[in-house]
């Protein structure tokens, strides 16, 4: 029988394993559990015998693929698959998908919540700021950036957006201004919405120069991945710049250190939750559950990430 792991070091709530479940036996297939595991060797084990298998975050590379010879497909129950080596599975022959969209709605709510705790200067007690009225520059206008404009807009935020892969027309018609460069989106921003991915091209792109752009301050949310900013410029940034803040729903390497220099300045959440809400686990997860139906019966490779 088509066994299908869900393989989750952090677990979907139950009720969205249980929505899984039934479209994976609805299908006549098997489900197999791991969730929360401690060791890579738990996760090989379990991927012995799978034909499928749904993920998160959790880092599937070539080990997995060598331990897994019946493994036809893996999906990345989320948007971001910087977690899945493409190149191994495809030598492999493993076909990778992600469910692009499905969780957006809670990152983006995320987003604009550690807008609001650093306005109000993390519920201190001292007086605060506001949202409306105040600039929000969107740095790419994907699914997260484009649920981001739309709340925004409803605290009634100025939003414009630069996005290199999103037509200027998209962001028009959300009623967002277009930015030109990176460069001008920080530099005319109260609020910057980190929404990349982690690609070559973006990693560590966040620093000294952009942070020292911002007007006064400035305030950069990231819920997007943390390897998108370099830290030693973020860092410095920071010192020289009373006035700014730096929330992070991706904890930098250096959150400890930051956190010690720069206290309530910078926020990191403990574990990424921005996808983390009964909603998204439920969309995000049986979309991957259908997809794997939809492959094997079907053929249907829609959402393929790997060549
Ligand atoms: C994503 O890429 O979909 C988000 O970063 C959520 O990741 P998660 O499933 O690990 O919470």
């Amino acid at each position: 029988m088509t066994k299908v792991l869900v393989a989750t070091e952090k677990p979907f709530a139950a009720v969205a394993v249980d929505g899984i479940r039934k479209v994976v036996e609805d299908a006549g297939f098997e489900l197999a559990l791991l969730e929360k595991y401690s060791s890579r060797d738990e996760l090989l084990a379990a991927a012995a015998t799978a034909d499928a298998m749904i993920i998160r975050s959790d880092k599937v590379g070539e080990d997995v693929f060598a331990a897994a010879p019946g493994l036809k497909i893996v999906v990345r129950a989320g948007a971001g698959y910087d977690n899945v080596d493409l190149a191994a599975a495809s030598a492999h022959g493993v076909v990778v998908e992600n469910t692009p969209g499905q969780n957006s709605n809670a990152v983006a709510e995320l987003a604009l919540g550690m807008m609001v705790m650093a306005a109000r200067n993390s519920y201190d007690g001292t007086s605060g700021s506001e949202l409306s009225g105040k600039s929000l520059g969107i740095q790419a206008f994907g699914q997260v950036g484009r649920n981001v404009a739309r709340i925004a807009k409803g605290f009634g935020m100025e939003v414009s957006a630069v996005d290199p892969y999103c037509p200027a027309e998209v962001m028009t018609e959300a009623g967002v201004a277009v930015c030109g460069s990176v460069a001008d989106l920080y530099r005319n921003n109260r609020y910057v919405s980190v929404n990349i991915p982690a690609t070559p091209e973006t990693v560590k792109s966040i620093g000294y120069d952009l942070l020292m752009s911002m007007p006064k301050n400035g305030v950069v949310v990231n819920t997007a991945r943390k390897e998108v900013i370099d830290e030693a410029g973020l860092a410095r940034a920071l010192d020289e710049r009373a006035d700014l803040k730096y929330f992070a729903d991706v904890k930098p390497d250096s959150a400890d250190e930051l956190t010690a220099r720069f206290g309530s300045r910078v926020f990191f959440t403990p574990k990424k939750m921005g996808a983390q809400t009964a909603e998204a686990n439920i969309n995000a997860g049986i979309a991957a559950a259908r997809q794997i139906v939809a492959y094997f019966k079907d053929g249907c490779e829609r959402f393929r990430v790997n060549k």
